[in-house]
């Protein structure tokens, strides 16, 4: 192109292009064929696919085009309209330029399905001379380059390369061997337009592959297409929300108290982009081409047992920033990689860590503990070192690691039996649930959030439900009803990737580009149905989501018959620290003042003027927590349960599970409770 359609380039918004007639307005770099698609004119391809780059290798897509008066023959797929231009997508030149090239793949490929469609809707007829290369296969490789492409666009694996020359070009892995790095996707064999690739190892067994490959595929195209302008999972991983945490207020930092740091911009993205490889499929799920996982290559540590030595660290994953960063008053990245990778190594949870040595920095800070008590360790928050030194001895089994390592719930027995810590204060802030560690979300502001971990059965994680965004942020769940609905929903949902050892990030990491234009766009519908066809491909039958939502109910329930068998699932259990609900501290209100005198103006409905911090904590503690009852309530007759959170013998009848030594389980608990 020539400096003239620069100029048009860049001081025009759109193009006009006619195509046979029509007129069209288009982006610059638009290609002759989308605008073709657009005006809804066909014009014949074979090596194009929209999830890959096209490259132009077959040629039936040839057109004649004119631009400033001139004619000529494009190939449409790839060439990119820079000025205002004319198409003729069924000129004669046009026709007769494709029946050439299709000619000459009959010749070659007689039987190919794919090029027979196109001869005949060009009136190429078999040609009377014998193509020295031909083959008579109906799954014949006519070497349109696609599986190539895919398999590097795609999957970013460039497991397949084209070899050979002339009569012996063809598809191959790397000296015609399998390669160990093809994860077996199958992405190369769905874009093959001939079925010249088979899936020859279907290494579970499916009763329906193409099924399964089908809604594979369409996974694998909106992570090639999607994923940079939505999660960034393949390229930055999942750290890329630090900062999106931050700038909603919902990043723990100093065991809870804030939302936000002015330091962020050292734990944000860009940082772990720099210093995290390995952007590669992470093989937990053959042919998952999300790529979640990251890890730091090379990594040097400056303490423990591999102190100075070169070692390879899994992560860090943004709850592991979160827990063994910001919540720790940490920002130092290298810091935060060796606490992820000790905890990594000694097989410690970085959330359970990071939450636990939060709560003991606290009562350090609030002088609960001291050194004496910490065995010698400045407890402080951002002290990076003595956190690391914590973990060691945990890992050991030494001094006060020993009392950190038994988790918050023993932490706060002890700390007041022992230490005359003030048992309210430490149960306000010791940020655990039936005896698991918070996961890394300042709930403060979203009631659902609260109850998706306080209620969730093994403990505050939102592996059941992470509402905390469309509560807080989109405000979907006005109302005590619509939390519950979500509340029964998501639960079940997410409980039943965990039953069938399925991920949840391909549900809803990267959604389908017309997800908003769905009913509930929440639920991310399109691909609810790519997993109802999963496992419908995988064992047979014809599942739908509420088989599915049946399922989870089913073995959700009998969950919460086994706690109730073991003297847990009362409603108290249910029931998180207030540092989860609201503020404990007048520095955690005073540094919202606005926001929570708002509330009690606007939602308390009373006027806060002239009250001391500690008034307004008081009344603001006492809605949000009759707000928090309120929704127990709610999700407890959603889930068919007892105001104390029992299943009732009728909800487990109607699940199907009313054997009767769990029917005599829940009457001895209603019958406790007194609602028999
Ligand atoms: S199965 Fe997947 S990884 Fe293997 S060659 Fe095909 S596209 Fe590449
Ligand atoms: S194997 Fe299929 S996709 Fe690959 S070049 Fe051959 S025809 Fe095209
Ligand atoms: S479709 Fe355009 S060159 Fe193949």
């Amino acid at each position: 192109m020539g400096s003239a359609t620069t100029t048009t380039t860049t001081t025009t918004a759109t193009i006009p292009v006619t195509v046979d007639g029509q007129t069209i307005e288009v982006k610059p770099g638009t290609t002759v064929l989308e605008a073709a698609r657009m005006l809804k004119i066909s014009i014949p391809t074979l090596c194009h696919h929209s999830a890959v780059e096209a490259y132009g290798a077959c040629r039936v897509c040839m057109t004649e085009i004119e631009v400033r008066g001139k004619k000529r023959m494009v190939t449409a797929c790839n060439f990119p309209i820079r000025e205002p231009l004319a198409v003729f997508a069924e000129s004669d030149a046009t026709k007769r330029q494709r029946r050439g090239v299709l000619s000459m793949m009959l010749a070659r490929w007689p039987n190919v399905p794919a090029i027979q469609t196109l001869a005949k809707r060009y009136g190429v007829q078999n040609p009377g001379y014998k193509h020295p290369l031909r083959n008579e296969a109906p799954d014949a490789c006519i070497l349109c380059g696609l599986c190539v492409k895919a398999c590097s666009e795609m999957v970013w694996e460039d497991v397949i390369a084209f070899a050979g020359r002339g009569a012996r070009r063809r598809v191959a892995m790397p000296f015609g061997k399998q390669s160990e790095r093809c994860t077996g996707c199958g992405t190369c064999a769905y874009i093959c337009p001939t079925g010249a690739i088979k899936v020859a190892d279907e290494k579970n067994n499916p009763v329906d592959p193409a099924r399964i490959r089908k809604y594979g595929f369409r996974l694998t195209k909106e992570m090639a297409t999607l994923d940079d302008s939505q999660c960034k999972m393949r390229r930055v991983g999942t750290a890329h929300l630090v900062e999106i945490m931050d700038a909603y207020d919902l990043l723990p930092t100093h065991n809870y108290k804030f939302g936000k740091h002015a330091e962020i911009a050292r734990i944000s993205s860009p940082v772990w982009t720099s210093l995290v490889r390995q952007n590669v499929p992470d093989g937990c799920w053959v042919g998952c081409q999300m790529s979640c996982a990251k890890a730091v290559d090379d990594f040097v540590p400056r303490t423990g047992p591999y102190k100075g030595r070169k070692v390879l660290v899994d992560g860090p994953e943004y709850e592991t920033v979160a827990s063994c960063g910001s919540n720790i008053g940490v920002f130092e990245p290298h810091d935060i990689i060796e606490l992820n990778f000790y905890c990594d190594t000694y097989g410690i949870d970085t959330i359970s860590f990071g939450t636990a040595c939060a709560f003991a920095m606290e009562c350090y800070e609030a002088g609960v503990l001291d050194k004496r008590k910490t065995g010698g360790l400045d407890l402080k928050f951002g002290n990076a070192t003595a956190a690391l030194e914590l973990l060691h001895h945990m890992s050991r089994g030494e001094g006060f690691g020993v009392l950190v390592g038994q988790g918050i719930r023993q932490m706060k027995r002890i700390f007041a039996e022992r230490f005359g810590g003030d048992p309210k204060f430490l149960h306000d802030i010791g940020m655990e649930a039936k005896g698991l560690e918070y996961s890394e979300y300042v709930s403060k502001e979203s009631l659902a959030q609260q109850a998706g971990y306080a209620m969730a059965q093994k403990g505050p994680q939102h592996d059941e439900a992470w509402l905390i965004f469309m509560d807080m942020v989109n405000k979907q769940l006005p109302t005590f009803e619509k939390k519950a609905e979500a509340l029964y929903y998501f639960p079940m949902w997410r409980t039943w990737f965990g039953l069938m050892g399925l991920c949840k990030l391909p549900w809803n990491d990267v959604e389908p580009e017309d997800n908003a234009k769905w009913p509930e766009p929440n639920k991310v519908p399109g691909h609810v149905e790519g997993y109802e066809n999963f496992l419908s491909g995988m064992i047979g039958g014809d599942f739908k989501i509420q088989d599915i939502l049946k399922m989870s109910e089913r073995v959700y329930n009998f969950q919460r018959v086994f706690a109730i068998r073991m003297g847990h699932g009362r409603r108290e259990d249910d029931r998180g620290p207030y540092r989860a609900m609201g503020p404990v501290t007048a520095e955690e209100y005073e540094s919202r003042a606005e926001r929570y005198d708002g509330q009690l103006k606007e939602l308390v409905k009373v006027d806060p003027a002239g009250k001391s911090t500690a008034q307004k904590m008081a009344l603001l503690r006492q809605y949000r927590e009759e707000q928090y009852e309120g929704v127990l309530d709610a999700v407890y007759k959603r889930r068919g349960w007892t105001r104390n959170g029992t299943p009732t013998p009728e909800t487990l009848k109607g699940l199907g599970i009313d054997y009767p030594w769990v029917v005599e389980v829940v009457k001895a608990r209603m019958a406790e409770e007194g609602s028999a």
